[in-house]
């Protein structure tokens, strides 16, 4: 595994811009399977989870063609199977997307369970739950979800937790289910209708995306579409915090700052100053941070994938926060690493308090997901010398040319890549 070397101190300034959003690509790119006509998507981010799906795309016989580093064109008229490779498969949780879009191209798709990852349990039920409704039979034998239905009935269906993967999962494949589904207490995150926009782009007949009733009408074709992935608001709250821990002050291009309310307002709250402007927001941090209380929640709440850079850098505020964490079982791998960087973390159940003031030192520490790794690099640049992050390849999997867009601002951060765990 790779290994990131951090050298702390540096103030980020200066401006970077944002990446297409990871938690609409990867539902969109199993989107186009729906389609018999020809795709063309822009803004996708060039990362490791959307290099997966591409590769998992062709491997079913989707023709593709990329377009630079952010395009590709597919054309999925051609489809070998509904049987996506488990060595592929399992790299990535999204890869359930395939689920709800090889039920609405072919009624059936044998997927394997997805993998948990370090948040603690990732249950599927509610995805089930929805499939069922519509009337898919459901088989888990050997690892593998099997699923078929000659022809999918639309359902009125309530889901119990408000989730993200549920909701596009169902949107996927009720969207060529017969009739009308109606989903209750659906989540409402940008990338929800992000996916949205991109299934009426096809043909679809979505509408309520952003709320928590979504009405779908099933139709029988799904044809060509242009698409442009909308911009990734937890990689831009990733670098507006890491500018508001290093005293800094930059500003995100190509983002849409209401997808950033909660995190802009937080920010505030710490005595950091953000403007905002119609695609780009500036934040500078002068004096001494202000400690503040965060509760996770969907959104529009404050994000839980910003919920471990938010407790990096309030380590860095004089005084006590308390961080909740409401969406996600078990999302505190990080405050291990923080503390081993000198951080004062008390963690019960749900809740971490964060006595902040003290300056971190860097330490030896190791990534447990994406987030998780993001927060011990800005960590890394707040703290006294040298930090090194193992398992780098975590951070890969959502933040595209990470290192390269923190030396654009300033920051002393380097890679130090393993082949066959020899340091080249
Ligand atoms: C999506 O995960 C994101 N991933 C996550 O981002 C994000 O943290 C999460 O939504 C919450 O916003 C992608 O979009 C690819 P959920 P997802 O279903 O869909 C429970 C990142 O770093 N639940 O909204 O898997 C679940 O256990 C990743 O980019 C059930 O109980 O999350 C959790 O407690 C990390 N049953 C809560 O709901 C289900 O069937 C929210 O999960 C599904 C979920």
């Amino acid at each position: 595994m790779d290994t990131i070397v951090i050298g702390g101190g540096n103030k980020l300034h200066g401006k970077v811009r944002i990446s297409g959003a990871k938690n609409a690509a990867v539902a969109i790119l199993p989107a186009a399977l729906m389609s018999t006509g020809k795709i063309s998507l822009s803004n996708l981010p060039d990362i490791n989870d959307v290099r997966t799906l591409i590769a998992i795309l062709e491997n079913l016989g989707v023709a593709i063609r990329r377009r630079g580093r952010n395009a590709v064109e597919l054309n999925p008229s051609r489809l070998r199977g509904y049987s996506p490779p488990y060595e592929l498969v399992k790299k990535m949780r999204a890869s359930y997307y395939l689920m709800g879009s090889l039920l609405a191209r072919f009624g059936r798709a044998e997927v394997p369970i997805p993998g948990g990852c370090d948040l603690g349990p990732r249950p599927i039920d509610q995805h089930l739950k929805g499939f069922a409704a519509l009337g898919v039979d459901i088989e888990i034998e050997h690892g593998l979800i099997k699923l078929a239905v000659a022809k999918m009935r639309g359902a009125h269906i309530y889901l119990d937790v408000v989730s993200v993967g549920a909701t596009i999962n169902l949107m996927l494949a009720a969207a060529a289910a017969e009739g009308r589904t109606v989903l209750e207490n659906a989540a409402k995150e940008p990338e929800i209708v992000d996916v949205a926009n991109f299934l009426n782009a096809m043909g679809a007949s979505i509408k309520g995306a952003g709320t928590d009733v979504i009405r779908i009408d099933g139709v029988s074709q799904f044809g060509s579409a242009e698409h442009m992935v909308i911009p990734d608001r937890i990689e831009a709250g990733t670098y507006m915090m890491a500018a508001a821990a290093t005293g800094g002050e930059i500003v995100v291009e190509d983002v849409i700052p209401k997808h950033l309310e909660a995190v802009t307002a937080k920010l505030r709250e710490m005595g950091v100053t953000v403007d905002v402007e119609p695609e780009r927001i500036w934040v500078k941090r002068t004096d001494h941070l202000l400690p503040s209380d965060i509760k996770t929640f969907p959104y529009p709440g404050f994000p839980t994938d910003l919920q471990p850079l938010s407790m990096a850098l309030l380590t860095a505020a004089e005084g006590t926060s308390i961080i909740t964490e409401n969406v996600f079982d078990g999302r505190f791998r990080h405050v291990d690493e923080l503390k081993r960087m000198g951080a004062q973390i008390k963690v019960e159940g749900r809740t971490a308090v964060v006595e902040g003031g003290q300056p971190l030192s860097a330490a030896p520490v190791a990534a447990t997901d994406l987030r998780a790794g993001a927060a011990l690099v800005v960590a890394g640049l707040m703290a006294r010398g040298e930090t090194v992050l193992s398992e780098a390849e975590h951070i890969d999997r959502g933040y595209e040319q990470f290192e390269e867009k923190l030396r654009g601002l300033g920051a002393s951060i380097k890679r130090v890549r393993s082949r066959g765990g020899i340091m080249v």
